[in-house]
């Protein structure tokens, strides 16, 4: 089954006032079960709209959502999904041990269960020492792992991120990729990633889907999945003509044009 269907979607915001807004237009998206899918495209093309609506956040103006083969609405209500923004939201009054068991609280889990769980994620992420430090005491690189570890608590079958790494230096931002890829693997998330850096999503994807601007459409899908992702996979043809390929799909030229 589908991770996730997008079909004929449309968002119009503040339809039929002077202020409206075509955020989409007619957007097909399927994700498959355990892809890894980014969506690309220049600011205001409407990524973080869609991403939105497949989480039920909002809800499309024409057109239908599903995840894992329910309604959105559904799925959000079960926590089929988990999900982290570029800020990391967390609570700042809340430890990070209990940052993380917060969705574990929202399903009933008792206090034990919830605990061991939450220890469990935070190992994932490599931050089992600071369980009980406080958000303002950490990085930034560390607060989006936090952030990653709440967002994955409730072992969701499919994972949404708005540039979670957008804000973060470019070393931590690499090391956090590898991560992220290591766990997806790991559990079988499926994953879609929005970003507006070409080469963090060739790095990870198995798959680019670039959209274009006013209204938000999606213009081209672009195969990648690299064979590995270590250094060498940086340094790879695969991944040189893949970086190419959705440049030259950003920009809505063919491929090996001249200009
Ligand atoms: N709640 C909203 N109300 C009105 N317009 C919105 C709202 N959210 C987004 N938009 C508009 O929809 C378009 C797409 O926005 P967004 O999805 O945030 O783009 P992206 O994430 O690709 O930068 C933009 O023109 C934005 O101004
Ligand atoms: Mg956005």
């Amino acid at each position: 089954m589908s991770a996730v269907v997008v079909s004929s979607v449309t968002k119009t915001f503040n339809p039929g006032r002077p202020d409206e807004v075509v955020a989409l237009s007619d957007v097909d998206l399927t994700v498959g079960d355990g892809e890894f899918v980014s969506l690309i495209g220049p600011s205001g093309c409407g990524k973080s709209t869609l991403l939105r609506l497949i989480a039920d956040l909002i809800a499309p103006t024409t057109g239908t959502v599903t995840v894992a083969g329910k309604p959105a609405g559904v799925a959000r209500k079960e926590q089929a999904y988990g999900i982290a923004f570029q800020q990391s939201g967390l609570f700042e009054w809340r430890t990070v041990l209990r940052n993380v068991e917060l969705p574990l609280e929202l399903r009933g889990l008792a206090k034990a269960e919830r605990k061991a769980k939450a220890e469990e994620m935070l190992a994932l992420v490599g931050l089992e020492e600071f369980a009980g430090h406080y958000p303002a005491q950490l990085s930034g690189g560390m607060q989006q792992r936090v952030a990653i570890a709440r967002a994955l608590a409730v072992q969701p079958p499919l994972l949404l991120m708005d540039e979670p790494f957008g804000a973060l230096d470019e070393m931590t931002r690499e090391r956090l990729q590898s991560e992220l890829l290591a766990i997806c693997a790991k559990t079988g998330t499926s994953t879609v990633f929005v970003t507006h850096s070409i080469s963090e999503a060739v790095f990870l994807s198995d798959r680019v889907v670039v959209m274009s601007a006013r209204p938000g459409r999606i213009t081209a899908s672009i195969p990648v999945g690299l064979p590995t992702r270590d250094e060498a996979a940086r340094q790879s043809e695969h991944y040189f003509e893949s970086v190419t390929a959705v440049r030259q799909a950003l920009r809505g030229t063919p491929l090996k044009s001249a200009s």
